[in-house]
């Protein structure tokens, strides 16, 4: 059986309520828990936007579920955290183990995930004790790219060498990108600028497609599109699985590119690719 959160409507009617008291504090209910009793569950919750409640709530509901003996498969497309797979600095906590292994814990028999940052591969890894099953949306993204601009000559390249598992089955190239130290001045924001964007192959006359796993400051995007263009590419378009678009990056892509589009991995307005087919397939629900 399967059950469905709230923040993930596209798949079916919600089987299970949030809520939130006076004070502030989540309250969380499963309808329908004796059927889950001694079952295999599949659970579909996004764990993005707003992490740190879309965890705690899957906690909720992972720990009620394990009180009554369910397995439980979760499948959350957007893995939050997963960019701090590695420490920059000393002292620094490994994000993405924490929250891998809080999901082990809480009884998660396997995620089922999109483009999962630290993985870089498709099928069945296991990290920090948690199961995960990673497929990529770079077909779908591609295929989508085709069909918007009618092109069949498309150069699929990625900004940087983490991504390139996205495009060498399209034959394609990846540039590489150099990040800073954590900016000063930015307060409590933690963020590592990206420096620059560079470009060991030829773009002069040809269309591209720029593929990366997310679109989040933008800043690798926009890096990204300016390198190309000012090195002759005819029509640019740019896209990526997961889309967070903050600030102003939405805009700024469109205006210099010759289109901008991703997953519905997390809801935004360019949210053009469907991924709830692959999700279901993947996930064993018809
Ligand atoms: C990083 O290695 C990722 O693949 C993305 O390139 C990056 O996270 C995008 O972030 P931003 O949009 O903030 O540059």
């Amino acid at each position: 059986m399967f059950l469905v959160s709230p923040n993930f409507p596209e798949i079916a009617q919600p089987s299970i309520e949030f809520k939130t008291f006076p004070d502030g504090d989540s309250y969380a209910r499963i309808n329908d828990i004796e059927k889950c009793q001694g079952e295999d569950v599949i659970l579909f919750h996004r764990l993005y936007p707003k992490q740190n409640t879309a965890i705690f709530n899957a906690s909720q509901i992972l720990h009620t579920l394990k009180r009554v003996g369910a397995r439980v498969t979760l499948v959350s497309p957007y893995l939050p955290y997963a960019r701090q797979d590695k420490t920059f600095l000393m002292g620094e906590a490994l994000s993405a183990q924490v929250l891998c292994k809080l999901l082990a814990d809480f009884g998660v028999v396997k995620l089922v995930t999109v483009d999962c940052h630290f993985l870089k591969k498709e099928g069945e890894s296991e990290y920090v004790h948690l199961k995960i099953h990673n497929t990529s949306a770079n077909k779908l993204l591609v295929e989508h790219a085709r069909k918007k601009v009618g092109l069949e000559q498309l150069e699929v390249i990625s900004p940087d060498q983490g991504a390139n598992y996205l495009v060498s089955e399209f034959g394609g190239k990846s540039m590489s990108k150099v990040r800073g130290d954590y900016d000063k001045g930015k307060g409590e924001e933690a963020y590592r600028s990206v420096q620059k964007i560079e470009r060991g192959f030829d773009v002069k006359g040809k269309n591209v497609l720029i593929l990366d796993d997310m679109i989040a400051t933008g800043s690798t995007m926009i890096k990204a599109v300016e390198n190309v263009k000012k090195g002759g590419a005819r029509k640019v378009l740019c896209a990526a699985t997961h889309g967070f678009f903050l600030n102003d990056s939405l805009a700024k892509l469109k205006s210099i590119s010759d289109g901008v589009f991703t997953a519905n991995s997390i809801p935004n307005e360019v949210a053009e690719v469907d991924i709830v087919p692959l999700l279901k397939k993947e996930a064993g629900v018809q």
